[in-house]
């Protein structure tokens, strides 16, 4: 299977509020982009292309490696992906889409996504169990009940696609739509999106903490 990864790297990192895109945040010196890189090629993508912020594009290009091809992004993650999906070759069979913010993904996550892709699935999620009890509440904070945990997921990336569904999905999405992944855009068009089970290393850098767990987490 030919598998293209989509690396989304074109965001400012507003939470984590570094000086540079949190993308070039360094973990154990290495901008967290160059991480994710390597974990999708590591887990089975063989081209990568990464959407970044336009101005940036000197940046990023000095320290991913030469073959990764890199678009300008766009404001929101799903207009990145949209513009990433554009260069990628109508020859793929398969896109897996990932997070810049993933660092330490494990391989086995990309592989388990591909493996699943390669028994039929035309998209797949890695997730996770809720683990805290989780409750929903009114416009005052006060608790109106609790959510069944048991079938509640966590939701991670890579997420992996059949090309052609993932394609059609975003061609038929309004410009200017802003989904928070994926698998919600081809959710829109009905398309059945089943899961594997995802990896606590694979935790999205978000803010301060989550990068200081990342450093301890390469440390180990
Ligand atoms: N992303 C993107 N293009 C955007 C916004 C986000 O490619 N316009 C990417 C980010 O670079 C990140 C991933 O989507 O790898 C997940 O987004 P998030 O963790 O929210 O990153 P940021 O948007 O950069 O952070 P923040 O929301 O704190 O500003
Ligand atoms: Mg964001």
């Amino acid at each position: 299977m030919h598998a293209v990864g989509i690396v989304a790297a074109a965001g400012s990192g507003l939470r984590l509020g570094a000086d540079q895109p949190k993308a070039l945040v360094p973990l154990a010196g290495r901008p967290l982009v160059c991480w994710a890189v390597d974990a999708l090629r590591a887990g089975g993508a063989t081209d990568v292309i990464v959407a970044v912020p336009a101005a940036e594009r000197a940046a990023f290009a000095a320290v991913l490696p030469a073959d990764v091809v890199l678009v300008d992004g766009g404001a929101s993650r799903t207009a990145s992906v949209r513009a990433a999906l554009a260069a990628v070759a109508a020859t793929a069979d398969a896109v897996l889409v990932h997070d810049a913010a993933r660092p330490l993904t494990p391989p086995a996550v990309v592989a388990r996504v591909l493996a699943a892709l390669a028994a039929g699935a035309r998209a797949v999620v890695p997730v996770l169990p809720v683990v805290d009890t989780t409750v929903a509440v009114d416009d005052d904070g006060i608790v109106t009940g609790a959510l069944p945990r048991e079938p509640l997921r966590r939701v991670q990336t890579p997420q992996g696609f059949d090309r052609a569904t993932l394609v059609d999905a975003y061609g038929r999405l309004p410009d200017g739509a802003e989904l928070t992944d994926d698998a919600a855009v081809v959710h829109t068009i009905g398309v059945q999106v089943a899961t594997v089970a995802g990896d606590e290393r694979a935790a999205k850098v978000t803010v301060a903490h989550d990068l200081a767990l990342a450093e301890l987490q390469v440390a180990q």
